[in-house]
């Protein structure tokens, strides 16, 4: 089975025009497509048809995600190990979800919905794909994020949902944090180089902590924290922080629906081998340092609010 990194993630909106107005003019993301009661956006320099799609709702959070196969018989394979697990599926034609193959949809113990699928319409880069410029020409006021990197899952069943990723579709855990009693208690978990494309942490059934995108460098999550204050963009109380568990520099704010959202950039590079790393181990006392290693601290409300 090759699972390729995180490909996109369909979400709730409340008011669609005003979380497509965040995901261009904050986040930095394009417009790539439309249908009744829903919006796809993808990364300038992301070249699949999205990476994120809105869709219209009385409620915030987590419609599914999607993850790409390498190989178009992956998706039988699959479903097949899927029920094996006791897992439920359904198939996704063609072009139901826009720009896009058929699919494998597997609800998972945590209660998420993963899309595997193979074929994504491409794009291409908004530089162009012939002799590009390296500046972008039009960009609505902000300066555009890499990529959709990945998403912190809250729900239940985090451990046979880590296990059945792991040893059904081949991720790897990176790092992991243990609960005060030394079991168990988050999970970070990739598909290719980069750190994570997915983590989980105990919470309410099929909950999302936070989307993260990619930036640049460094100076670019500070440029993004003064912009989301002159914007007026719900926060975190922290500004610029920094993880221990990854080491990544991170900032956290909302889109219009209250789903939490994370600019971050500066990830090691995880081994492509699978299982041929141990993963990194927290212990329950640093899980604080591990959050936030220059407070070493965690705001009161941080893994209270979930979508
Ligand atoms: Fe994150």
């Amino acid at each position: 089975m090759a699972v390729t990194r995180l490909s996109y993630m369909s979400i709730y909106a409340l008011d669609i025009v005003a979380s497509e107005k965040h995901y261009i003019e904050v986040v930095g993301l394009r417009v790539t497509g439309r249908r009744p009661g829903q919006v796809y956006l993808q990364a300038h320099e992301s070249q699949d048809h999205h990476c994120l799609i809105l869709n219209a709702a009385d409620r915030a959070g987590l419609h599914h995600i999607g993850f790409k196969v390498n190989d178009i018989n992956d998706l039988a394979e699959a479903e097949a190990v899927a029920r094996d697990w006791g897992l439920v599926t359904r198939r996704v034609a063609d072009e139901e979800v826009l720009g896009q193959g058929q699919g494998v949809m597997i609800t998972l113990p945590s209660g998420h919905v993963l899309n595997l699928f193979y074929h994504s319409d491409r794009l291409g880069y908004s530089y162009g794909m012939n002799n590009p410029d390296i500046v972008l020409a039009q960009v609505e006021g902000v300066t555009p994020v890499t990529h959709l990197d990945h998403a912190l899952l809250v729900g239940n069943d985090c451990d046979k949902t880590v296990k059945f990723l792991m040893e059904a579709l081949d991720f790897n855990l990176t790092e992991m944090i243990l609960a005060p009693d030394g079991s168990p208690f988050a999970f970070f978990l990739t598909t290719s180089s980069t750190i994570h494309n997915l983590a989980f942490a105990p919470g309410p059934s099929n909950g999302l902590h936070h989307i993260a995108f990619y930036v640049n460098d460094r100076a670019d999550v500070i440029r993004r924290a003064d912009m989301l204050k002159h914007r007026k963009i719900a926060t975190l109380g922290y500004g610029i922080s920094r993880h221990g568990i990854g080491g990544v520099t991170t900032t956290y704010f909302f889109d219009p629906s209250g789903n939490r959202n994370e600019f971050q950039c500066g990830v090691y590079e995880a081994s492509t081998i699978r299982g041929n790393v141990p993963p990194i181990v927290w212990a329950g006392e640093n899980i604080p340092r591990g959050t936030f290693y220059y407070e070493a601290t965690i705001p009161p409300d941080f893994f209270e609010i979930v979508t």
